[in-house]
């Protein structure tokens, strides 16, 4: 059979290259364009990835028409309706879905690692008490690159686990330890005889003088959020961990080099954004004034928690996180959290009604109902993004784990085409 390939003609020398075909198991062929620059002297411009494959992976599949995401093959709604954090996470890591042995020692190697050193604490209390969670987690995790220093050889695949395991692991008290701090609480020693995501609301709300009166619902809730949040493919915090990797930077800056990219509002930081947006709104009928300035191109505002890059359709997360909203809600003090809830449906209701919104497939996405769960369970809008980040930790080192034990594995060195100044000689300050 004749390999399948692309002819590119360049019509203005008439020189042809012929591109091989790199086939996937599902999803659209990708080119290989590296023989462009050396055959024809070209280079494959594309600022923002809308067509380029930055590299092939095993992990999450997405089809963006048909609102479909898969992690290792699995539809994303059976893992956040059936599994559990652990048994995804591994999923997700190693390809398979773990056996019980599997999964209980994957288990004993988180829980662990769930302590941080009792010396990283003080690099809390080096941020002042109003710091956005986000920026302590940037701070702290990138500052677990100065320990472990008996198992950062990246070449080493055990020493690459046992970085994995810990990042897991230590995300969580992290996070809980960066809001202790902000309202002026003791740090909580993780728990390892709760379950991750029990663990992480104990070390947020119990006090040394309180218990945490745990409630399976939210456990549950917070279970499904993370799984829906765990991985996405190549989106620009897990591009940018891969690409800090690629350099062979140690794993702890690469995943606080991640954690950057998803506070942005256009990434993960949007969560909190659309909270803010629907406080702003403020009542059902203000609705219409918010939806005619997302459609002014004078105005910078947009409508938060709404578009993706990949779907163009329903984002299967949103779906689910919106059913979610609906359990979770009517069990969890609903007179105080359905009004905002009430709001969000009529803001979606209203844009999905709107041409604009329709002619650009503009969808509710991850982030549009996510923040109103997590402001149930009594998180605050400004960790909601942290509340990303834990989930996607799992996400970024199975992408990092997938890229370093590739032997191919290569810098990544994107190319630009120039268009400064050309070359001109240098003219001493006193005569300009
Ligand atoms: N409100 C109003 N108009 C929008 C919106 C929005 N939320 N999103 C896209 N558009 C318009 C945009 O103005 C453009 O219109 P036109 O063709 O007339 O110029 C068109 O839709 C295409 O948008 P784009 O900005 O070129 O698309 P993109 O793929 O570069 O950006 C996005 C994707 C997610 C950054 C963008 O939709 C957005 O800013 N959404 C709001 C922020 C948000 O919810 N981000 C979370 C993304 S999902 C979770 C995650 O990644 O963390």
């Amino acid at each position: 059979m004749s390999k399948k390939t692309v002819t590119i003609t360049n019509n203005w020398t008439g020189k042809q290259v012929d591109l091989p075909l790199v086939e996937g198991s599902q999803g659209p062929y990708g080119i290989d364009v590296r023989p462009l620059y050396s055959e024809l002297g070209l280079l494959a411009y594309d600022p923002g990835f809308f067509s380029t494959a930055s590299c092939s992976s095993q992990i999450t599949y997405i089809d963006g028409e048909e609102g479909v995401l898969q992690y290792r093959g699995y539809p994303v709604e059976q893992l956040a309706e059936q599994s559990n954090f652990l048994e995804t996470a591994y999923l997700l890591m190693y390809g398979e879905l773990p056996t019980l042995t599997q999964l209980s020692a994957f288990r004993t190697q988180i829980c662990h690692h769930t302590m941080i050193n009792e010396s990283l604490k003080n690099f809390f209390h080096g941020f002042h008490y109003d710091a956005h969670p986000m920026a302590v987690m940037v701070g702290v995790v990138g500052s677990l690159s100065a320990f472990y220093h008996d198992s950062l050889d990246i070449r080493d695949p055990e020493h690459r686990e046992v970085s994995a395991h810990r990042m897991i692991a230590k995300m969580p008290t992290i996070a809980a330890a960066s809001y202790k701090h902000t309202i002026g609480e003791p740090f909580v020693y993780p728990r390892n005889d709760l379950d991750y995501c029990g663990n992480f609301l104990n070390m947020m709300f119990s006090t040394p003088c309180e218990p945490y009166p745990m409630d399976p619902l939210k456990e549950k809730a917070l279970n499904l959020l993370f799984i829906l949040h765990m991985d996405h493919e190549q989106n620009a915090s897990s591009a940018t961990v891969r690409l800090a990797g690629s350099s062979q930077a140690n794993p702890f800056a690469c995943i606080a080099a991640g954690i950057a990219s998803l506070w942005g509002p256009a990434h993960g930081g949007a969560n909190e954004a659309v909270l803010e947006m629907l406080e702003q709104i403020g009542t059902p009928e203000r609705v219409p004034e918010f939806i005619r300035r997302a459609k002014d191109k004078e105005d910078p505002f947009r409508l938060m928690g709404f578009g993706h890059r990949v779907y163009k359709n329903y984002d299967p997360r949103a779906r689910l996180i919106r059913k979610t909203c609906h359990e979770v809600l009517a069990q969890v003090a609903p007179d105080a959290y359905n009004p905002i809830f009430e709001l969000a449906l009529k803001l979606e209701e209203l844009a999905r009604s709107d041409d604009y919104f329709i002619e650009r497939n503009l969808y509710p996405n991850v982030d549009f109902y996510s923040g109103i769960i997590y402001r149930a369970l009594g998180i605050p809008n400004n960790m909601f993004t942290v509340m990303f980040a834990i989930a996607r930790t799992v996400g970024w080192v199975s992408h990092w784990m997938e890229m370093m034990g590739d032997p191919g594995q290569r810098i990544g060195r994107p190319r630009q085409v120039y268009t400064g100044a050309t070359e001109r000689v240098y003219c001493p300050i006193e005569r300009r």
